[in-house]
Formats: structure tokens, sequence, C-alpha cells
């Protein structure tokens, strides 16, 4: 890979993880080996640390063996020592029979031990202890996934100088999920301890930010965890923030195009009896990759005489994983009974309709089975991400074969053009699998050729970008002020845009009349606790400024605030439109223009009244409940629960000033721990289009995060761009993470439009 050497800043980098890339083997003879370890996570970031070279620190896979460092081409390998009771309580104990069951939905039932929890610490502390001796001034230091939770915060202890990155590659769970474990402080501490914590989904980084609100009441600011000064300690930031995870596109690309890889997948196909369908699965043996669902599915089609066993063949590679954890051993069983009795009840002397293969592979035979796949069918009930799904698709330059991925796979947030399936839905399932067979090569062909943009547009060299970008950032934050307070959050530097984006940016960049709306809150200014102490991102400030002063700009400023409201952020909007209350209030538009785009009168008596009336019954009502801040607006009134301590309480005052408001005939609109009540109906879709009526005809680019916002994106044409801001459902077709990438998708199209470049520290 091309383009990673100056990513760490010449610093060294440390990986830790709980295995090393390469497992130690042993064959009967007494000869060790070393073969490639399971899993997603050496995938992916092996063809990094391939290219940059590293210190690699980990189990090298075999009990009680102490070894001493050893270098495969640029990794310099320590192993660390696991005994047999390390393994039995800290790896399939408290690793995979606590945290992965929990952190997959509950899948299977997590067992909580003290004896399995204080081995994890234990061993923790071991990882922590190995890296603290190795890791030379100022490193990077960047610790995988759920075995070492605790290993930031330990580290941080031992080496204040080290830059520490975490990635988890699973799931973090919802914070409901999470608040089971009894140690749930202790690792959301021990997470803390890192400058940067990565995270595969939006919904990941969402619901750790939220955890960790809950149980260390560290504010997020947008992505940013703000961690209080403590008497050892002056404050910082954390970025937690997803970077979905990716493949070495290319890399498997060209395997895929080797004439003996093209050959071996026609030879697997005759050595298969040549039949009109090939279905593959490859997965680990795990309990969340949903292989007996698909068995089940694959069973009652051939059952139902819906496939055909003569001329349908499925491939299930199932490489063996955790085989003395319970639960995977059950799993064993019971697949391996399954694939006896569907061959038992469907197959015929020298023909078998299911293939089911218990060992790994080289790469080169993973390959050549996706080109010899005509389905790939991914199915977890639960996945961080599944880089099977992402090989085949980039492995089929043929444009042919058709993906079926799990909607419960982070992969699915990519690859959108997969048969999309519920594989709890058993029937929804076998109809997935029975379309697949039987797609039209043409529809194969659009469908194929989009999953791989998808993969290349986000391959892995695009993913260590914007990750050790981050981390990069964070060391460079840490040597400007060491040891001191950081006082920009460290995203501010890194955000990146996704590529998407920046194509119709480009474009929009090129037009001569141009309409660029946003939202306030939650958008170009981070949510915080306070309405009254929001801010606008100074980069979104200067770059918004630059594109109003380029001949054939206009920006507007859609918000739910008041225009007071609005004027207490100190937001400078001179030359702007802006309309606050939710479209009620617009200023800013010239006579000849406002003439265009008449705002509603004053209010009647009648709505007078009925406002006082609604305000007297709210300030009664909730004016005294702690936390509770009501907003008196032109045309209604908000009522704001950012500050009621328990979140739980909070909801239930909303539901009530809902029903409240909704009684007295307000309109209501919901947002983000606020509910606003208005006698009169406007949207901020209405207003957009007054404003866009009164102006030259020109596309429209909004940024909203909010469900007021979604009137906005309603109204938007082909040529205009909507761009969500943070999680969530939406009608926008494109989305951004945070503020701070909303801030850089305007700073872009201000560089394009202007040439002039406003840097992630603009001043504002
Ligand atoms: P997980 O990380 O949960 O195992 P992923 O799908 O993200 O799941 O990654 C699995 C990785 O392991 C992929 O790179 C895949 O090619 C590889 N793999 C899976 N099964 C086998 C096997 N039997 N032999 C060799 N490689 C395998
Ligand atoms: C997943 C996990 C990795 C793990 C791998 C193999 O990919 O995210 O952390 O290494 O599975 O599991 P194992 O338990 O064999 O290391």
């Amino acid at each position: 890979m091309t383009g990673m050497q100056d990513m760490t800043g010449g610093r060294e980098l440390v990986m830790v993880s709980n295995r090393l890339p390469v497992d130690r083997v042993v064959d009967e003879a007494g000869n060790t080996s070393w073969r490639t370890s399971p899993g997603g996570l050496v995938t992916a970031v092996e063809p990094i640390v391939q290219s940059l070279g590293c210190v690699w620190v980990g189990w090298a896979g075999s009990a009680g063996e102490r070894l001493d460092p050893f270098d495969i081409d640029t990794m310099h390998l320590v192993p660390v020592e696991l005994s047999e009771e390390d393994i039995e309580l800290y790896y399939e104990g408290f690793s995979n029979g606590t945290l992965w069951p929990l952190y997959h939905d509950v899948i299977a039932q997590p067992e909580y031990h003290r004896e399995w929890w204080d081995r994890y610490r234990k061993v923790n502390r071991r990882f922590a202890e190995h890296v603290a001796e190795v890791a030379s001034e100022g490193a990077i230091v960047w610790v995988h996934d759920y075995q070492l939770q605790l290993v930031p915060a330990m580290l941080r202890e031992l080496r204040p100088d080290l830059t520490i990155a975490f990635f988890l590659h699973i799931p973090f769970p919802p914070s409901r999920l999470f608040a089971q474990l009894p140690w749930r402080r202790k690792i959301v501490e021990g997470l803390l301890g890192a400058d940067v914590i990565g995270f595969q989904q939006t919904t990941d980084a969402v619901a750790f930010r939220l955890t960790v609100e809950r149980y260390t009441r560290a504010p997020a600011l947008g992505n940013t965890i703000m961690i209080p000064e403590t008497a050892d300690a002056p404050s910082r930031t954390v970025l937690a923030q997803e970077f979905p995870i990716s493949i070495d596109a290319e890399s498997f690309a060209a395997t895929a195009r080797r004439p003996e890889i093209i050959e071996r997948a026609r030879r697997i196909r005759e050595d298969l009896g040549d039949p009109r369908t090939v279905m593959l699965g490859v997965d680990r043996l795990d309990y969340t990759k949903g292989i007996r669902h698909r068995l089940k599915a694959f069973d009652e089609l051939l059952a139902d005489g819906e496939i055909d066993p003569t001329d349908t063949v499925f491939v299930q590679v199932a490489s063996p994983s955790r085989e003395r954890v319970d639960a995977y051993r059950q799993l064993r069983d019971e697949v391996e009974g399954t694939v006896g009795r569907v061959n038992g009840a469907h197959g015929t002397i020298g023909r078998a309709p299911l293939v089911y293969l218990h060992r790994g592979f080289s790469r080169d035979e993973m390959v050549a089975l996706y080109l010899a796949a005509d389905v790939l069918l991914v199915t977890p009930l639960r996945d961080g991400m599944n880089l099977v799904a992402k090989e085949y698709a980039v492995c089929r330059a043929d444009d042919r074969g058709v993906l079926v991925l799990s909607e419960f796979a982070g992969a699915a947030d990519e690859l959108r053009d997969a048969l999309l399936v519920n594989p709890h839905d058993i029937e929804g399932l076998k109809a997935a699998i029975v379309r697949a067979a039987h797609m039209p090569e043409e529809e194969q062909r659009r469908r194929m050729r989009r999953l791989r943009r998808a993969v290349y547009d986000n391959d892995v060299a695009h993913w260590a970008a914007g990750y050790l970008g981050a981390v990069q950032a964070a060391a460079e934050a840490k040597q400007a002020e060491p040891g001191g307070l950081v006082t920009e959050p460290v995203q501010v530097m890194t955000s990146f845009v996704p590529r998407s984006i920046e194509d119709r940016v480009r474009r929009l960049a090129a037009l001569p009349s141009l309409l660029i709306a946003t939202d306030f809150d939650g958008t170009v200014a981070p949510i915080v606790s306070r309405p009254q102490d929001a801010r606008i991102l100074s980069r979104a400030q200067r770059a918004l400024d630059v594109l109003q002063e380029s001949g054939g700009v206009r920006v507007a400023l859609l918000t739910g605030r008041s225009l007071s409201g609005l004027a207490e952020t100190g937001v400078r909007s001179e030359g702007w439109v802006v309309s606050g209350s939710h479209g009620s209030e617009l200023v800013g538009l010239d006579a000849a223009e406002a003439g265009q785009a008449p705002v509603d009168g004053p209010l009647t008596d009648a709505e007078q009244q009925a406002l006082a009336r609604v305000t007297r019954r709210f300030e009664r009502i909730f004016g005294s409940e702690p936390g509770v801040r009501l907003e008196i607006k032109p045309f209604g009134l908000a009522m704001h629960t950012r500050e009621v301590p328990d979140p739980e309480q909070a909801e239930e005052l909303l539901a009530a000033a809902v029903v409240l408001g909704e009684a007295e005939g307000m309109h209501v609109r919901e947002g983000k721990m606020v509910r606003e009540f208005s006698v009169r109906s406007s949207d901020k879709g209405t207003v957009l289009q007054r404003i866009r009526a009164a102006l030259p005809a020109g596309p429209v680019l909004f940024l909203g995060d909010d469900v007021t916002d979604e009137d906005v994106f309603r109204v938007l044409g082909p040529d205009d761009v909507g761009i969500k801001v943070g999680p969530g459902e939406t009608r926008a077709g494109e989305r951004v993470p945070d503020p701070h990438t909303a801030a850089a998708v305007l700073a872009l199209l201000a560089e394009l439009r202007t040439g002039i470049v406003i840097g992630s520290s603009a001043p504002s």
C-alpha cells in the first residue's frame, strides 16, 4: 500500500492485540511454523503495518510458552505469555464468555464471574507492562479490541508520554445492555485512557458516548469527550468516533486476476460437479454468524423443492474458533449434525448438496472460492463489520455473483447494493436466497459494480488515513502542550469528507449560483448542555463567511431557536438570510427579495391568549422541575431537558409536555432533548422554499441534524444536496458523522470555489 509512510509522523508504532498476527503451530513431529491468525482484525490491520513497520505485542496462541521477541518482515513481534489458567479465565472466560456475547446483542447468555474479571484485569496489566517496556519515547500505541479494554488507562499511568489509540473491532452494545456488566464503569474508565477510540459504526460510537456520560459524567461535545481535570492530571479530550474498517481492496483484486487463481476457481466448480449454482458461506464457526439460520433456510428450500439438490451446492467454510468455550462447542455439534442430516436426506451417491469445510485456507484458496461462488451468504445475527462481504465484492471484477447480506452486519451500512436480509426472518432469508440464485446477469452486474465501488471508496488506505490521521493529530496536540491542557478538541484537525460527498461538493462549487443553508445546533455548533453556551465552530463560521463573499452564493441559517436565542451564541450572520423559530421569523433578505418571501404577520389576539395560557400552565407544571428550562419564543415555547440529571426522567417529562401541548392545540415538534410548542404551524422546509423563491435559481446545499431538518430534506430536489449530520433516520442523501465533518464539507466547498484554504484550526 502506498502513501502510508508518513501516517505516524515518524513516531514508532506499537500494535497491541490479544493475538499476534501469526499463531505458532507445532506439528506432530515437533516442528514449529507460523500461520496467519484467524479473524478480520489481522486481515484489516496487517496491510497497514506491512507498509509502516511496527512493534507488535500479543499472545502467540499456545499455553504457557515463554518466547523471545522475533522479527517477521517489517514487524518486530513481542510475545506475551498466557498460562493455561489465563486462557481459561481471561480469554475463554471474560473475553469470550462475558464480553463477546454481551457486545453482540446477547445472542448467547453472557456469564458474569468475579474470578474471570480478576484475571482479565491481571492479564490486561501484563500487556500494558510489556508495552511500557518496549515502546520508545513518544510512540503511538494502538490497542485492539475487547480483550484489552483496560490497557489504555493502565498504559497512560505507566507511560504518559505515549499517544494511545484504541480500536474496537466488534460492536459496542447499547447502553441498556452494557448496564448489565458489573464492572461497567471500570471498562469505560479503562477505554478513556486512550486519546482516540475508534468504532466500526456510528451507532457504536453514539452508544459509547452515551455510556460514558451515564457512568462517568464526562460530557461529550460532539464526538469529543471532555475528561475533567483531577488532582494528578490536567483536563484532556478523547475522540470517540466511527471509522468503519476495510480491506486492502487492490491486493484482493490482484489475487483474483491471477490466471492460476481463475483456473483454480474453475477446478473447484468442476470438483463440485459443475452445478448450475454454487452458494458459499465463509465464517469463523461462531454463533454470531447466523450459520444455523442459514442452514435452516437452505434445508427448508431443499425440502420445499425450491432448490434442486442436483443443480445447487452450498459450500460452508467454517474456520475453527474458540473450541473450548461451551457455546462454540454446542454450535459445532449442531452445525455438523445438521450438515449430516441435510446430506442424508437430499444427497445422492457422488453428490451432496452441502459441503462443509471445517478448517482454515490460504488467501489464494479463499479468493478462488469467491470466484467460484455465484452467491455469497453473509448472514450474521450481529457483526461489527464483516470483511468477507467486502472481499467477495472486490474479487468479482467480472461483475458476476450476488451478495446476500445481513442488515445486522456493520458492512450493510456501506454495501447497500447487496440483497439485505434479516437473518431471523427465515422466510425472508429463503426468498433472498432464491432471488439471488435466479438474479438476471444485468442486475448482478449493476449491483456488483456498485458494491465494488463502495469498497474501493473506503478501502483500508482510506480508513487508515482517517483513523491514523486522528491519532497523529492527537500526538501532535500532545507534543505541542506536553501534559498540558488540550484546548481544541483533537478531531478539529481530523474530520475527513466522505468521497461521495466530495464528488457532489465539487459539482456544486462550479455552479454560478448557489444557496447554502444550514441548521445551527448539532450541525455547525456542537450540542452542549446549556443552549446559551453553544458556539459555531470557527471553521464553519469562516467557511460560510468566505462563501458568502464569493459571488453568486447566499448563505442561510435555518434554526429552531428564536432570533434572540441565536444572538446569544454570538454567531456572526451579517449578510446572511436567517430564519428563526422553525421558519416563523425571517431576516436578511433585502426589500425586493423579501417581497417574494413574505413571513406570516404578528400573532392575532386569539393566538396571543392561547400562547399566554399554555405558557402559564407549563410554568406551573414544569417550571420548578430540576434541570428543566422553558424558553419563550415569539410564536410558542420550548421545553429543554438537557440538564435533567436522569435521562429516563427527562424522557418522561418530555412525554408529559407533549400530552399537555397537544391538549392545548399547539403544534408540537420533537428535537434532541427538547420539545417545541407553537401556536402556528410553520416549518423549515416551507421557509426554505420561500427563501429559494426570492433568490436567483440555483441548487441548494443543506446541512441539518435534527427531526425538524427533515422538513427541509423533504423539499430538496434532485440537483440539491442534503447532508444529515450524525446518526438517525433521514431522508437526506448524504451523511456526515458530526459537526466537525460538516464544517470540513463547508471548508472544502469554500476552498474549491475560492481557492482559500480554511484549515481545521481556523481563527474565529
Ligand atoms: P471475524 O473478524 O469475526 O472473523 P470477518 O468477516 O470480519 O469476521 O473476517 C474474517 C477474515 O478471516 C476474513 O479476512 C476472511 O477471509 C478470513 N477467513 C474466514 N474464514 C477463513 C478460513 N476458513 N480460512 C482462511 N481465512 C478465513
Ligand atoms: C474477531 C475479533 C478478534 C479476534 C478474532 C479471532 O475478529 O474481533 O479480536 O482475534 O475474531 O478470534 P480469536 O478468539 O481466535 O482470537
